[in-house]
């Protein structure tokens, strides 16, 4: 078993964009600026919002983070929002979600105007993407994509298994590991909740994406041997002996499903590192195509 290190090729994709950055410097071009806007106080998205803006810095980007109290109305977040596409200086715009159940979700991906879109959830880059155009990919799946070419996984022609459907993780990286490229040329199951027989379609899978969710839900009787697994979950699970009361448990049981694989995500440590750097590059572009 190999462990797919989510950090380390981070880290080679930052030290990277960190030399790209700073030769727009040189050339007294504009540095890239990503905007993230943060509803409320879940503590999740505080943690994720916080790495990002994080992470800009250690590139040498700029980011801005506009907070909004969670009873924000949804006309002052699409203001915020037209302002933020308005503006030349700003390259990238998030808006992190879950957004609170008075506004519209649909409505503030549509706002976002699509060359700005580096979060990749507006129609315009969805359609793009499945139409194989350039386009900004959804950052989890992109950075999954980014994982598998870093290891240099081979993926042609393999079963790949995908539980969860969501728009964020399931759904685009089932177009990107089926598209005729590398990595891609797969052959794609997508399992849902209202999947039968869940387990035994997983054991079919040469390379399983677990995104639905739920803390430990892939266990070592649903994983063939020698499978490639990335764990997309960060599930938060009560833990007294931690200083913050939990602790994160990825979607597949890693003690049991670790020993079965012949490459693995940890978590933390495996898809989220990677899910910051692929948003770093979005970014970037964003700004290159306008300097
Ligand atoms: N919430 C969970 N994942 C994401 C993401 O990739 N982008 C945004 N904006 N919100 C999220």
């Amino acid at each position: 078993m190999q462990i797919l290190d989510g950090r380390k090729a981070a880290q080679a994709i930052k030290d990277q964009l960190k030399l790209d950055a700073a030769q727009l410097g040189v050339e007294g071009k504009k540095l890239p600026h990503l905007v993230a806007i943060l509803i409320g106080n879940n503590g999740a998205s505080e943690t994720y919002v916080s790495a990002k803006v994080k992470a800009c810095e250690e590139v040498g980007f700029k980011s801005t983070l506009i907070r909004f109290e969670q009873t924000v109305s949804e006309i002052r977040l699409l203001e915020q929002i037209r302002d933020m596409n308005n503006d030349p200086d700003v390259d990238g715009i998030l808006v992190q979600l879950p957004l609170p159940d008075h506004i519209s979700e649909d409505m503030v991906i549509d706002t976002i105007d699509p060359d700005k879109d580096v979060d990749g959830f507006h129609a315009a880059n969805i359609g793009k993407m499945i139409q194989g155009l350039p386009a900004f990919i959804p950052a989890t799946p992109y950075g999954i994509m980014l994982l598998l070419e870093h290891y240099k996984i081979a993926t042609k022609a393999k079963h790949a298994v995908v539980i969860g459907r969501s728009n964020i993780v399931g759904r685009p990286i089932s177009i990107l590991l089926s598209s005729n490229s590398y990595p891609g040329n797969c052959t794609v199951t997508i399992c849902h909740s209202q999947t039968k027989n869940i387990g035994e379609i997983c054991l079919q899978g040469d390379i399983i994406i677990a995104a639905l969710g739920r803390a430990e839900f892939v266990t070592a009787d649903m994983v063939k041997e020698g499978a490639i697994v990335v764990d997309v979950g960060i599930t938060r699970v009560a833990d007294a002996t931690k200083k913050s009361g939990f602790k994160i448990k990825g979607d597949v049981q890693f003690e049991t499903v670790a020993p079965k694989s012949s490459w693995i995500t940890p978590v933390p440590g495996g898809v989220g590192p990677m899910t910051i750097a692929a948003l770093l590059k979005n970014t970037f572009h964003a700004c290159k195509t306008k300097n």
